[in-house]
């Protein structure tokens, strides 16, 4: 499969190039030059999630990877849980749970693969005197599922940016308290600064060569990749004839997930319509209805990993768009879910004894607003659980006035001492930090 820079058509490479380069030149992003068609999805779908997920990802790395090489890095990749739960079953709304991975969110899936595909592409660099350095923005789970993905990894070191708080002190912890391989830095701006960084560090050759840059942001396809095998287990677990008639629902900030189900629409896994949902900073959403590309100031709401005016993922949903028109203008929306809407969903969730995290709350508004106004049509619908509730606990207890347990990979962290250093937003900052990294 031939991947094609976004912004510079010239630089073309394969699957291996794409994820250790990253980035493409002028901060472009690799896209698959078309989009693999699947046969027999019904019989696909009654595949077990690895077997799948292999002949799922095996038409995009064929080239570089053999059938059971990229089995066993899945094997080692997914090696957790992917429940689907009933919530409502009069209404037939399903919660699927994506946070049962080792830093308790969806994060896991793209940042293990990833790590897998690294392990794969760079022995030379593992053995050589330069370590790989993974230098990635997060907007609070993406830090501590890279960090979790490549701790304790030889001749790797992740660095690992993150808003000064902007994201939750149990988020903070689960990821800045590590040391070993892992640095983190604390930036003293909102998420969009930090990633505008990571593009910075990438374009800056001072930077990109001698430290042996790669980034593990979903700007990197093989995270993207990863995540469109959960949409095919969630239509498995329905049943074919059911996901036909399916909506999702999915909490967007990067957009990276809602690429990556887009994707998996473009393969040929059926659904109604997916629906991305995202808090006040809604680029893309007022995009979508008035046709104008007009971020404004990002804002900080209870859903802080979706705090995000740039989406770095919305060119790749064009991109799909401009090959598929009518798949996007009929099933594609994106809405906007205020605050107080998220709050309302998280307590009608607990009210029907779902305990969900603002985040994954906030998706299930966005199904229940889109189907408002399509006159409360009755619908099989999933909505994406892209955090572990505990992740937010402060503004749960908040909200709903209970006790919220911490599950034991947070309880093991919560008194540790964080690590991070604190850093202004200017790119010289950064970069001085990097050269005087070990
Ligand atoms: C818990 C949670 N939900 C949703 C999102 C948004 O996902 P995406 O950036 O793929 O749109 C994030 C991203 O950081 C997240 O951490």
């Amino acid at each position: 499969m031939r991947y094609s820079n976004l912004k510079v058509a010239t630089e073309q490479v394969n699957f291996k190039q794409a994820v250790l380069r990253g980035l493409g030149r002028e901060q472009g992003l690799f896209f698959p030059d078309e989009i693999p068609q699947l046969e027999n999805i019904e019989a696909l779908l009654k595949l077990d999630f690895i077997p799948r997920s292999v002949a799922i990802l095996k038409p995009f790395v064929e080239d570089v990877l053999t059938e059971n090489v990229l089995e066993g890095m899945l094997i080692r990749a997914f090696n957790f849980p992917l429940p689907m739960v009933q919530i409502d079953a009069d209404n037939d709304i399903n919660a699927l749970e994506l946070f049962h991975g080792p830093s308790l969110a969806f994060k896991d899936f793209g940042a293990r693969f990833l790590a897998e595909c690294f392990a794969q592409f760079s022995p030379e660099s593992t053995a050589s005197e330069t370590p790989l350095t993974i230098l990635t923005a997060t907007s609070g789970d993406t830090g501590a599922a890279v960090a979790h993905a490549f701790l304790g990894q030889k001749n790797i070191r992740a660095v690992i940016i993150y808003p000064k708080g902007k994201i939750t002190k149990l988020q903070e912890k689960l990821f800045c308290t590590l040391g070993e391989n892992i640095h983190t830095i604390a930036i003293d701006d909102d998420f969009d600064s930090c990633q505008q960084l990571v593009k910075e560090a990438f374009s800056d050759p001072a930077i990109r060569h001698p430290l042996n840059l790669n980034s593990a942001n979903s700007i990197n396809m093989a995270r993207l990749l990863a995540q469109v095998c959960y949409y095919f287990e969630a239509a498995a677990q329905l049943g074919y004839a059911k996901a036909k008639t399916t909506v999702f629902s999915v909490p967007s900030g990067n957009f990276g997930n809602a690429t990556a189900g887009m994707i998996a629409h473009c393969m040929g896994l059926p659904f109604k319509r997916l629906i991305a949902a995202t808090n006040e900073n809604d680029t893309v959403p007022r995009f979508l209805a008035q046709g104008l590309w007009d971020p404004r100031k990002t804002v900080a709401t209870l859903t802080n990993a979706m705090d995000i005016s740039l989406p770095n993922n919305f060119v790749r949903i064009q991109q799909l768009a401009a090959t598929r028109p009518e798949l996007f203008e009929q099933q594609m929306f994106s809405v906007k879910i205020s605050e107080t809407e998220t709050l309302a969903a998280v307590k009608t969730l607990y009210q029907q004894g779902y305990l969900a995290d603002p985040h994954s709350a906030l998706a299930y508004a966005g199904l229940i607003k889109d189907r408002k106004q399509r006159g409360n049509a009755a619908e099989t619908a999933v909505f994406a659980c892209t955090a572990h509730p505990a992740k937010f606990r402060e503004s749960l207890q908040d909200t709903l006035k209970i006790e919220v347990e911490l599950p034991s990979e947070l309880a093991e962290v919560a008194n540790r001492k964080i690590l991070s250093v604190q850093l202004d937003s200017q790119y010289s900052s950064l970069k001085q930090y990097l050269l005087a990294l070990d």
